[in-house]
């Protein structure tokens, strides 16, 4: 038995008509950064999340860092940022003159909390990013209010987070003042190469990101400011526009997934299954687990020919590149417990029911004959 992590080849192949199709399309037209494709896609990605303007990017990082530098905050200025996470979530904070300021996350959702926030509010913090993590939504509306107590902005960070609702019919990337979706090929909603947006309500916010995505200029030698190299190319919209037409049954095969692991294995004392907040829509873009075992139960399962995943293998407070910070495990007890402890099973639309039970049965008996 070998089952993959995630297989994209899988799904090229469910769909392999209708994209050689629309790839076809985009080199019959040669338009191949920008254009009609590419307008087409923005226009639908904000009609599916219900949000007015959507900006394209070269890829997800680029999303923040348009947005952190559209907002035009003093150099300097804190961000406070999930320790728990993507680093790709705080590079853009320093890369536009910022400074990333972590946070520890909840011990049960993995995502920022606005008590824990509240805490790490200074008078220098002028915005916060609250990370939709591996597909559960933050709690963005409370979220908000602390931030508009504050007079500071909420940033959404929804790359792991396509159509996660964070109540019912409230979708994440539309609560903050803007959102960056990350289209990266392994993410629920994933192009064949790097790709990312912007989704926000503000037209003038929009304008401004817009500019800044491609060298200041809406038009061409239009460069009303320094902006940057970052637009997403016509085959990626193309793969896109065909893919967001399956993300919902997508998404839905993703918790049936979810759901069959929650039965076969809730019964293990010592493992700790993801939980939903209530209320929520999680859209499981990771299926991650906890246990004490896991770098034993990694190992059992790689022996067995099941690929996991660690996400992440460091809490971002703790990462070589924060060093300098000198953050002390003490400070971030849940990001230091999670480091030590998770594991991603493998979740993706393709996976076949018998892979899912392969997996479960797998796990139990890693748990069952040593009492773990
Ligand atoms: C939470 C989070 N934020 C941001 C990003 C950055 O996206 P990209 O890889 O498209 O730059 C990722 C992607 O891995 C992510 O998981």
């Amino acid at each position: 038995m070998r089952i993959p992590f995630i297989d994209l080849q899988r799904q090229y192949q469910s769909i392999k008509a209708e994209i050689d199709e629309a790839i076809n399309e985009v080199f019959a037209a040669s338009r191949f950064i920008g254009g009609s494709t590419v307008a087409e896609f923005e226009n639908q990605f904000a009609a599916c999340v219900g949000m007015p303007h959507c900006i394209s990017t070269g890829n997800g990082t680029d999303a923040l860092f348009v947005i952190l530098k559209a907002l035009n905050l003093p150099a300097g200025s804190e961000v406070i940022v999930p320790a728990w996470g993507c680093i790709a979530t705080a590079e853009p904070v320093s890369l536009a003159g910022l400074k990333p300021v972590f946070c520890d996350v909840d011990p049960i959702y993995y995502t920022l909390t606005p008590e824990a926030v509240e805490q790490k509010i200074t008078p220098n913090t002028k915005a916060v990013i609250a990370v939709h993590l591996y597909g559960q939504a933050a709690p963005v509306t409370e979220l908000k209010s602390l931030c508009n107590r504050h007079t500071i902005f909420l940033i959404e960070d929804c790359a792991q987070a396509h159509l996660s609702e964070e109540k019912r019919g409230i979708i994440a990337g539309t609560v903050g003042v803007a959102a960056a979706f990350s289209f990266y090929p392994t993410k629920n909603l994933g192009a064949y190469g790097d790709a990312g947006c912007v989704l926000t309500r503000d037209a003038q916010l929009a304008e401004r990101m817009r500019r800044l995505a491609n060298h200041g200029a809406l038009h061409k030698d239009d460069h009303v400011l320094e902006g940057t190299n970052s637009r997403m190319d016509a085959l990626q919209a193309a793969v896109l526009l065909v893919k967001l037409r399956y993300l919902a049954q997508w998404n839905k095969r993703r918790t049936e997934i979810a759901a069959h692991y929650a039965n076969a294995l809730a019964g293990i004392s010592s493992l700790v299954l993801p939980a939903c907040r209530p209320g929520t829509v999680h859209t499981f873009h990771i299926y991650c687990v906890r246990t004490a075992h896991r770098d034993e139960l990694k190992k059992f399962l790689n022996a067995q020919g099941i690929e996991t995943s660690i996400h992440y293998p460091l809490g971002l407070s703790f990462t070589p590149a924060y060093r300098h910070l000198a953050h002390t495990p003490a400070q971030f007890p849940v990001t230091n417990a999670l480091q030590q402890e998770v594991l991603s099973l493998p979740v993706f639309p393709e996976l076949t029911n018998e892979e899912v039970t392969g997996v479960c049965s797998t796990i139990l008996d890693f748990f069952s004959p040593a009492g773990k």
